[in-house]
């Protein structure tokens, strides 16, 4: 519409040089005012027509209004409001989830559609760096669809053809300040869609006390914790092998602890077994009547290790031919080998051999227990590979509080921390949050451990006396 005074004209260059003295501009044709307001009448047209399809409860509600108020006059459109209300009350009152699921968290997501993410889709959008141009025109990725959870926000978004989701994973930082988020994930549906989630508070931030001792073990789903859409996180155990890895004080303990005590009723029939290597003499001594195996020395480590390994090679030799899959039995217990802080038996003792033996235990243990029920769940604060390079040969890992951004990869494998799987920013007032992948998921999970105190932990001991000798 603005058309400079010489446009299609030579124009003289502020500073010309001899090579260059005459540039041509390419001439601009102005729009005739009518197209333009033929255009701005199509939107509002088109605006019109997606309304009722976009918010049909709102459009609907304010259609009947004026219907009400147009055949009958203020007075009965009063009336129908305060039936609707009041309706809509008892609706409340009496069918709680039902009125959440359908009524508040639809009516919170419209509004944070139009108000948070329409509002400041653009701005924010553009400063991070997601808008895309073409021919000096922009390009950005669409909002689909905006819905609410109990916790969080997710934006449906239609990506722009030519960009991948790669670039929006590397902008979550952004995204979650842009919207006033804590944090942002996403998830990726398909080609061009992809969902990103807005948590809108920390479901995590109040610790979560030791949860019940179940009354049937399920070793493949033993309840550790909460899962930050408030579901319960189950860890299994039975048929793979657990990596937790945390700064100290990041809650390594707790993790160990909650699935010990969700054992405990198959510890107490004898149907499972706890192997406890505890170099630290600090986390696992506490319920020492509670593991059939403990060591807190290297030699007894390395001796457990190489106990279980025995144990596991007597089993697979019993069950080849036999049998493929291992059921807890009483002759046949399940066993978890639970090593506090591994890299103390393989990198950080003085003695070589120790260290070798326990790193080649260890290897076999990991690489042939599963089919015969032996787990092997370890703790480990630094996942270098120069610290543990056997760290590839646990199928699960969890992910607390880490030092460096680098660490995130390196635990839950590449291209978690591009996902949103901040651990290194976890907050250190948060112990026992972590990220976890979940079964046939890529997408990493935000998870807090139940914490099982010392006086937990005594009554497990009290009411399980099985007793158990240093190896
Ligand atoms: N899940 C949790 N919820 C609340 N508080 C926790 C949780 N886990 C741990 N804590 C608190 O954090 C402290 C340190 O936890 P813990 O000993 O488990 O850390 P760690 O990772 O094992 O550290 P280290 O490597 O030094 O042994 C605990 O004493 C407890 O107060
Ligand atoms: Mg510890």
């Amino acid at each position: 519409m603005l058309r400079s005074r010489n446009a299609g004209a030579a124009v003289q260059p502020t500073a010309p040089v001899p090579a260059q003295t005459v540039r041509f501009s390419t001439p601009v044709v102005e729009t005739p005012g009518i197209f333009v307001l033929a255009r701005w009448i199509a939107r509002l047209v088109g605006l019109l027509v997606r309304l009722p399809v976009r918010f049909p409860v709102a459009v609907g509600t304010a259609a009947v209004s004026v219907a009400v108020w147009h055949a009958f006059g203020w007075v009965a459109l009063a009336v129908v409001w305060t039936v609707a209300d009041v309706g809509l009350l008892v609706w409340w009152r009496r069918w709680p989830s039902s009125f959440r699921r359908l009524v508040a968290l639809r009516a919170l997501a419209a509004w944070r559609w139009v108000w948070v993410y329409r509002r400041h889709w653009q701005p924010v959008l553009v400063v991070a760096g997601l808008a895309e141009s073409y021919q000096e025109r922009q390009y950005l990725p669409r909002i689909r669809r905006v819905t609410c959870s109990a916790w969080s926000d997710r934006v449906r978004v239609r990506l722009v053809a030519g960009t991948a989701p790669a670039d929006v994973e590397q902008r979550v930082t952004e995204l979650a300040h842009g919207f006033g988020a804590p944090s942002c994930r996403v998830t990726v549906n398909g080609p061009r869609d992809v969902v990103l989630e807005f948590p809108r508070f920390d479901t995590l931030a109040e610790p979560i006390g030791a949860l019940p001792v179940p009354r049937h073990v399920d070793l493949a789903a033993l309840p550790a914790g909460k899962r930050e859409d408030g579901a319960p996180w189950r860890l299994r155990l039975h048929g793979t092998h657990v990596l937790t890895v945390g700064v100290t004080g990041a809650g390594k303990g707790s993790v160990i602890w909650s699935a010990v005590r969700a054992m405990l009723p198959a510890i107490e029939d004898g149907t499972a077994q706890v192997w406890a290597v505890d170099p630290k003499r600090m986390e696992l001594s506490y319920g020492r009547s509670l593991f059939a195996e403990y060591a807190d020395t290297g030699e007894a480590a390395v001796g457990l290790l190489e106990a279980a390994v025995s144990m596991m090679q007597d089993r697979a030799a019993r069950y080849a031919g036999k049998q493929r899959v291992h059921t807890p039995t009483e002759a046949d217990p399940f066993v978890a080998v639970v090593v506090d802080e591994v890299a103390f038996v393989t990198a950080y003792h003085p003695d070589r051999d120790i260290r070798r033996r326990a790193e080649n235990a260890l290897a076999t243990l990991t690489s042939q227990g599963r089919s015969v029920g032996v787990s092997v769940l370890a703790a480990l604060q630094d996942p270098r590979k120069e610290v543990l390079n056997l760290r590839n040969l646990f199928p699960d890992k969890i992910a607390l509080r880490l030092d460096e951004a680098s660490q995130v990869d390196m635990v839950l494998g590449d291209g978690a921390r591009e996902r949103g799987a901040n651990a290194h920013l976890i907050d250190p007032d948060l112990p026992g949050v972590a990220f976890v992948r979940l079964e046939g998921s890529p997408a990493p999970v935000r998870v807090r451990a139940a914490f099982v105190s010392d006086a937990d932990i005594d009554a497990m001991a009290g009411g399980c006396g099985r007793g158990g000798g240093a190896v």
